[in-house]
């Protein structure tokens, strides 16, 4: 099978592209919020502390309120982009990140609060599912991987204003509006998606060829639509029905061992201990005040976004294995470093040239993620299933990514303080050393195939 555009001249799919790339632009605003939503709750809940006096445990509720949401959303995601479209969960992840931020910017009890950051969670879960998998839909084979690797980036980019926001609004201890803000990209999103073309592929699986034909030809204007329909529906011919209980056929399996393999090793091998408590982790190192420890973070979110770029360069041209594997080796050597660092104690003892081993160490730890966990597993995880039932395996595996991000975030305050920061640095690289036998192991090159190509992997 070949891709519809192999007799396209550079100019002219260049030309092609750009259309795809501002549908595939707007989809990830999603991203960015959230990117901006699981980062803005560690700087806002100092704040919401003075204003409600609350136990531990409520607090832990409060931040942890959006990985359930976004758990039991991923699951929602697979039967909403199934039955109402793509392009509508899109919408419905901005209309409920609009509300829902407007709701904490309101709560006057905590159990509000709650509630609208468990809405918020809604919204990333919608937005985990929707995004990747419209983008990988709408976009040509040849450029897919930088595409949705741009939801990654926005991510990125959510995380990092995240932080600036929380240190610019900080002196006046203003959490409503560090969690209000939110509402305004929500609103674009929503208001945006309406403007965006349903994914072909959609449309096809509803039987709405005449209307799969013209975004078809929208989105690759020079190609031969008639062509790419023809493929889409060939490949859904030799698929099942596309229901839930076909996720437990044997024909499955193996894409989706890939699927909720790689969106657990994602979180497992610790991304966002680093991201929720980087703070924490520069002062244990011996950065012992408050500015040099945000600085530091700070940092860390500026190299996050930039490493993506990577991804974004590389991922069409070298392909998604080669950056998945050089990355996890780079995350388990910059953890085996700094374990051995924590080890020796001397990475506490203050901040002299052992503190900035750790800094190097988790830049580099950053770095590595950022051009192959990162995005590729959105990527992979939108790309490798057939099109009968993507949306719900991609439900499956997204719940599973949120699923260990809250197993990891929650025990690794308990685990560092148990058996110290030595031993979760060791926990994370071993289960990093898993994570690259695996790749290697069972993870097919998806590069420049069409999405059709990808599903002939598995028969
Ligand atoms: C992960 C998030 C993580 C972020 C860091 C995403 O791909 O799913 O859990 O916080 O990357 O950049």
């Amino acid at each position: 099978m070949t891709t519809t555009t192999t007799t396209v001249s550079p100019e002219r799919q260049s030309e092609v592209s750009s259309f795809a790339a501002m549908v595939a632009t707007m989809a990830a605003i999603g991203g960015g919020l959230f990117g901006y939503d699981t980062g803005v709750i560690s700087g806002a809940i100092l704040y919401i502390k003075k204003d409600f006096p609350i136990e531990a445990a409520t607090e832990g509720l409060i931040v942890s309120a959006v990985t359930v949401g976004a758990l039991t959303a991923a699951m929602i995601a697979g039967v909403l982009a199934d039955r109402s479209g793509r392009r509508l969960t899109n919408i419905a992840a901005g209309v409920i990140f609009a509300t829902a931020s407007l709701l904490c910017v309101v709560a006057s009890s905590v159990p509000t609060l709650i509630a609208g950051r468990f809405l918020v969670g809604c919204g990333i879960g919608l937005t985990s599912v929707g995004a990747p998998m419209y983008i990988a839909e709408v976009s040509p084979a040849r450029v897919r991987g930088t595409f949705v690797s741009l939801f990654q980036l926005a991510v990125t980019v959510g995380i990092l204003l995240a932080y600036v926001v929380c240190a610019m609004l900080a002196p006046a201890a203003a959490w409503r509006w560090m969690l209000g803000l939110a509402a305004v990209p929500g609103l674009v999103l929503a208001i945006g998606m309406t403007f965006m073309p349903e994914s072909p592929r959609w449309l096809v699986k509803q039987r709405r060829l005449e209307d799969a034909r013209s975004v078809l030809g929208k989105i690759n204007p020079h190609s031969n639509p008639d062509e790419t329909l023809a493929h889409i529906e060939h490949d859904l011919a030799l698929e099942g029905q596309g229901t839930w209980g076909e996720l437990l056929q044997r024909s499955l399996r193996p894409a989706l061992l890939v699927g909720i393999g790689l969106a657990a090793f994602q979180q497992v091998t610790g991304i966002n201990a680093v991201i929720y408590y980087a703070p924490q982790i520069f002062q244990a190192a011996g950065f012992a005040s408050n500015v040099t420890a945000l600085a530091a973070t700070a940092g860390i979110g500026v190299i996050n976004v930039l490493a993506t770029f990577i991804a974004i360069w590389l991922v069409d041209r070298e392909g998604r294995k080669p950056l998945l594997v050089a990355g996890v080796t780079g995350m388990v050597a910059t953890l085996v470093v700094l374990g051995l660092a924590f080890q020796g104690g001397v990475a506490g003892t203050g901040t002299g040239s052992l503190g900035y081993i750790t800094v190097m160490c988790l830049a580099g730890y950053i770095i590595s993620f950022a051009f192959s966990l990162g995005p590729i597993v959105w990527l992979m995880i939108s790309e490798i299933y057939p099109l009968r039932n993507r949306a719900q395996a991609m439900a499956v595996s997204t719940a599973s990514n949120w699923g260990a991000n809250f197993l990891v975030s929650t025990t690794f305050p308990i685990v560092a303080l148990r058996l110290g920061a030595a031993a979760v640095c060791f926990i994370y690289a071993g289960l990093g050393v898993l994570t690259l036998i695996f790749v290697i192991a069972k993870v097919p090159e998806t590069k420049g195939k069409t999405l059709e190509e990808i599903s002939k992997i598995w028969r």
